[in-house]
């Protein structure tokens, strides 16, 4: 059999003046669905072998009851008729002669139209069969007569048979169909892309070729996705160079034990300083130099204290001091800047820096723990800055990032005092959850650099892991960071984030 398609095509060929006026019926009469004549016309006209207007027509449909309606006569009618060969009836008894429904349905009829009447616990007729017209049946067949056309019903019968629900309305959405300004009988498939073997033969000269379309949506560019960690790292990026920061250069992952810890006055003796949580480095073990003037003035602090402080009181090793180690924390490289700040030509100037890099920990992985982690570190150095200005500091940007319900816990830090916890509310965990560590650097910290005494620097530290985590909705932390990650989350993290109801474009 015939495709659809073709059956068009050859219909149309009968003279150029052919036409389907309506491809409802056309679809009918030559057993096609209506509906994949309706894609066929798309496609042919789409390439203008046919031109497709739209019609639509209206009709009446009837109902079930109306079809009965139609055949046997309507529901009062038949109860008056039964009423009639009876004498009188029981509604009961009437039910069982006509039907439950139809029984309902003509009573209540009969009575509006007071055909019948209750006698008692009967009902009997007022009139005889021949002296009433069954209007609603007399409608009904005239409308069928009428090709159920909607101008065969005055407004007010359709509306009464609607409300009987004898009949209801259909509009029929089809097509008038002519020849287009490319018709033929044959549709010719057309070439999308000119071929070497196009070229080779010489076909390309009669070749009929697609015409390009302008309007298709492109087909999805493969190119670079930011990893969603990253992304972050770039919104985080943005948020602090707004407000002020400079990044520091964190592109060095090993340290001296000195800048990751001893000039952050941790004591040499600390657990942290442990093979357990630090990862030491074999080769080259130790590193070459550190400033030396500063390394003794480091020294002092720790083994005797100054600036208001009574010092570790033990002896500080060289040894233990030069020894290679995976930065733990991006606080090693802070103090390497507060260094170069008070050593700087022309002295000290207020200054705030950032940097959100990676950090090595020698710990038991698990779902939310891995050996590697990126720190989001902050600090401003200032004079005579406060507690508050911390607060306020810490606050501000975590607004920006999205987490607006704060609360700051004491805690100890051997290089800050006073210290705090900051923990935020999780708005799908329903609850507070840590997100970082801050504090103002202890003086013991700073004045060993040289930094003038009325200098404060606050300063905090955050992962970036956690917040990505909640972000991206990620409950272990494989699927963020490592060789589990899926490629797909990388690709559907969206480009445009949205943020205190700007949008910026995070790169
Ligand atoms: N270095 C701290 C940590 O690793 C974070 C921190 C930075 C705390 C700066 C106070 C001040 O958790």
């Amino acid at each position: 059999s015939q495709s659809s398609e073709a059956a068009l095509l050859t219909f149309l060929s009968s003279s150029p003046e052919a036409v389907i006026p309506d491809t409802y019926p056309w679809s009918e009469s030559n057993k096609f669905d209506h509906a994949t004549v309706v894609g066929a016309i798309k496609s042919l006209s789409g390439d203008q072998y046919v031109t497709a207007e739209n019609v639509e027509k209206s009709f009446y449909t009837l109902t079930k009851e109306g079809e009965s309606i139609v055949s046997d006569g309507s529901q009062e009618v038949l109860v008056l008729k039964a009423l009639n060969v009876a004498g009188k009836l029981s509604i009961a008894d009437l039910q069982t002669k006509v039907g439950k429904n139809v029984a309902k349905i003509g009573m209540g009829n009969c009575m509006k139209a007071k055909w019948v009447k209750k006698d008692g616990p009967d009902l009997v007729p007022l009139k005889k069969d021949d002296e009433v017209e069954d209007t609603v049946q007399k409608i009904l067949q005239t409308l069928k007569e009428a090709d159920f056309r909607p101008d065969a019903l005055s407004d007010k019968n359709a509306k009464d048979l609607k409300k009987r629900k004898l009949v209801s309305l259909v509009t029929l959405k089809s097509f008038k169909v002519t020849r287009g300004p490319q018709y033929a009988s044959e549709r010719v498939k057309k070439a999308a892309d000119l071929t070497k073997e196009m070229l080779d033969s010489g076909s390309w000269e009669t070749e009929q070729f697609k015409p390009y379309n302008f309007q298709v949506l492109g087909e999805k560019v493969g190119g670079g996705y930011l990893h969603p960690l990253l992304k972050v790292r770039s919104e985080f990026r943005n948020i602090l160079m707004e407000m002020g920061f400079s990044e520091m250069p964190t592109n060095k992952w090993v340290e001296s034990s000195f800048w990751n810890f001893d000039s952050l006055f941790q004591p040499q003796s600390h657990p942290a300083r442990d093979a357990h949580d630090t990862f030491f480095i074999k080769n080259p073990a130790e590193t070459v130099s550190v400033p030396e003037e500063y390394y003794e003035r480091v020294k002092e602090m720790h083994e005797k204290g100054g600036a208001g402080s009574i010092g570790y009181r033990y002896n500080f090793k060289k040894e233990e001091a030069f020894k290679n180690l995976l930065r733990t924390h991006t606080t090693a490289v802070s103090s390497q800047m507060l260094y170069k700040l008070a050593n700087q030509p022309g002295g000290f100037k207020p200054a705030r820096h950032f940097s959100i890099d990676r950090v090595f920990r020698n710990e038991t992985m698990d779902a939310t723990h891995l050996c590697e982690f990126h720190q989001v570190e902050g600090w401003v150095a200032d004079y005579d800055l406060s507690l508050g200005d911390l607060l306020g500091t810490i606050e501000t940007f975590l607004n920006k990032i999205g987490i607006t319900q704060l609360r700051f816990k004491p805690a100890f830090n051997p290089y800050t005092e006073p210290s705090m916890e900051i923990f935020g509310y999780h708005p799908d965990l329903k609850k507070w959850t840590e997100i970082g560590n801050s504090g103002m650097f202890r003086p013991e910290m700073l004045r060993p650099m040289g930094l003038p005494e009325d200098v404060r620097v606050i300063a905090w530290g955050l992962s970036l892991e956690r917040p990505t985590m909640i972000k991206y909705r990620i409950d272990n932390i494989r699927d963020l960071f490592g060789h589990k990650v899926e490629m797909a989350r990388t690709r559907t993290a969206p480009l445009l984030e949205q943020r205190n109801g700007d949008i910026t474009t995070s790169t």
